[in-house]
């Protein structure tokens, strides 16, 4: 066997508990979790000291846009830069998404997605589709994506009116098909309608520039969404996932929804690393630095909105937390200098995610390092069906393994992150709780502050359809009903759903 690693002395943390124990890796796969005494060691492992330090899950950040075409722009994180920003900051797992053109082949699309990614991704990753336009064709597609590229994801938008924005008679439609193939329906939740009405009546009254954006959307626009597609999603039966939850308004949406229909089950809400690391009630020093934080839903003027959506996760009222990394330079955001419409959205997040919520969440106070672990990492795997391959440090699983260091703090700046972009939307927070080390299936790609990935070491995860954890709760079922099992001799709590090779 080789690339064998030994990890002694740490804490170990899954969403469910965490306890003192060593980790033995042989070939990517972690092989042992446990006391010392219970493993021997063979000779001329590279053994890691974890002394106070916490052995976590990688990171797997469910939303970003690398290399994305985007109002006549390309985001300038491809592939590569991707994913290497992302395994610096601990992230190792991304799903990115497949948006086909109007018109375009699904199929076609995804092709195309992958010849992007494959040989240039640094971790393992897997990719939702987007159900940008509707019709037969598109309907018979989405099954031979589930049956045959173990794609379970399918993203709808209910904004971007004239682009990607479905009525609601298309999107009962998707959502009625997503239930039949036992997927997972995705929602970009804003009313693309009053959007398109007050962007309009905004550029004629003179407000062309990037404060417009926000003024063009306010919270009610995207609660609102927020509860139609939880409504639709219940005529039709089917699981919703709601992708980057922007304000308290929309995040309370989703609680509401959740306990009025499926005994806090069945629905889903993601939030952004954008969401709790900034809002927008700073006067910005220029243009670039207004334009460089435009994404959609934006950002909130609301200085309440970071903590308070923290609470919500913190209360299980939103699941996860992504970064929908779509990095645009200073030059590109120029594109919408005299029309705040036409700059293109996005902003970076995909390498400060981790840091950023240990920092407002786990040293703020509001979350435990178990609840950590699962809005980063478990939630997600769970939720798109990597679990427990992905998002927990179990014997059977992909050996994604974070040191973390919860003491040491990390200021971010654009002059050290690893993204391609000239701007950071978080520049100069300091950050408790840094990345000592990382590893990639059991590879060593940060150490001693130094990134050293292999372009083209990351594989594409098919994520199987009928995700247990969603349908359980879909049917009602506890969430994560856990029972001891025993794993190389050792007692473990593991969820009833998961299937762990146990040698
Ligand atoms: O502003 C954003 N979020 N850009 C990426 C596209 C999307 O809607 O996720
Ligand atoms: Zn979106
Ligand atoms: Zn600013
Ligand atoms: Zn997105």
């Amino acid at each position: 066997a080789q690339n064998r690693v030994y990890i002694k002395n740490g804490q170990v943390v899954n969403h469910d508990r965490t306890f003192k124990a060593d980790v033995y890796i042989e070939d990517g796969i972690i092989k042992f979790v446990g006391p010392a005494s219970d493993i021997t060691v063979p000779g001329g492992v590279r053994t890691i000291d974890a002394s106070g330090k916490l052995i976590l899950p990688g990171g797997i950040d469910p939303h970003t846009h690398f290399q994305l075409k985007f109002g006549g722009q390309v985001s300038v994180d491809d592939f590569y830069k991707g994913t290497r920003a992302a395994v610096a900051g601990g992230t190792t797992t991304i799903i990115d998404f497949v948006l086909p053109n109007k018109g375009e082949s699904l199929l076609d699309a995804y092709d195309t997605w992958r010849s992007w990614a494959d040989g240039k991704v640094c971790c393992d990753y897997a990719f939702h589709v987007g159900l940008t336009w509707w019709s037969k064709s598109v309907s018979n597609e989405m099954k031979t994506l589930c049956e045959e590229h173990g794609i379970n994801s399918f993203k709808m938008f209910m904004a971007y009116k004239g682009l990607y924005q479905l009525n609601d008679t298309e999107m009962l439609e998707a959502l009625e098909r997503i239930k039949e193939l036992n997927g997972v329906a995705m929602v970009h939740a804003e009313n693309g309608d009053i959007i398109a009405r007050n962007v309009n009546k905004l550029l004629k009254a003179g407000v062309t520039g990037p404060e417009g954006h926000e003024l063009s959307r306010q919270e009610e626009v995207e609660a609102e969404a927020v509860n139609r597609a939880c409504v639709l999603a219940h005529q039709a039966d089917c699981p919703l996932y709601v992708v980057h939850v922007m304000s308290k308004s929309a995040g309370v949406e989703v609680a509401r929804a959740r306990q009025r229909y499926r005994g806090r089950g069945g629905i889903f809400g993601e939030t952004l690393a954008a969401a709790l690391g900034t809002y927008d009630g700073h006067n910005h020093c220029c243009w670039h630095d207004a334009a460089m934080h435009i994404l959609s839903p934006p950002l909130r003027p609301d200085p309440t909105t970071p903590e308070g959506i923290m609470r919500l996760l913190a209360n299980d009222d939103l699941q996860t937390t992504g970064s929908d990394n779509c990095t645009f330079n200073c030059s590109q955001k120029e594109s919408g200098l005299n029309d705040f419409s036409k700059i293109p959205n996005g902003v970076n997040g995909v390498e400060d995610r981790m840091s950023i919520v240990w920092e407002k969440g786990v040293h703020a106070g509001l979350l435990d390092p178990c609840r950590f672990v699962a809005i980063t990492s478990t939630n997600a795997a769970k939720i798109f069906n990597l679990y427990p391959q992905k998002g927990r440090i179990a014997a059977g699983s992909d050996a994604d393994v974070l040191i973390w260091d919860p003491n040491q703090t990390r200021k971010i700046s654009k002059e050290t992150h690893h993204h391609a972009c000239d701007f950071n939307i978080f520049e100069g927070m300091v950050c408790h709780g840094v990345p000592e080390m990382v590893l990639v299936r059991g590879r060593v790609c940060v150490e001693n502050g130094q990134v050293r990935v292999a372009e083209g070491f990351g594989r594409f995860l098919e994520t199987p359809v009928n995700p247990p954890f969603v349908y359980d709760a879909l049917n009602g079922k506890t969430n994560g009903e856990e029972e001891e099992v025993a794993v190389n001799g050792n007692m473990k709590k593991l969820n009833i759903n998961e299937q762990l090779e146990i040698e």
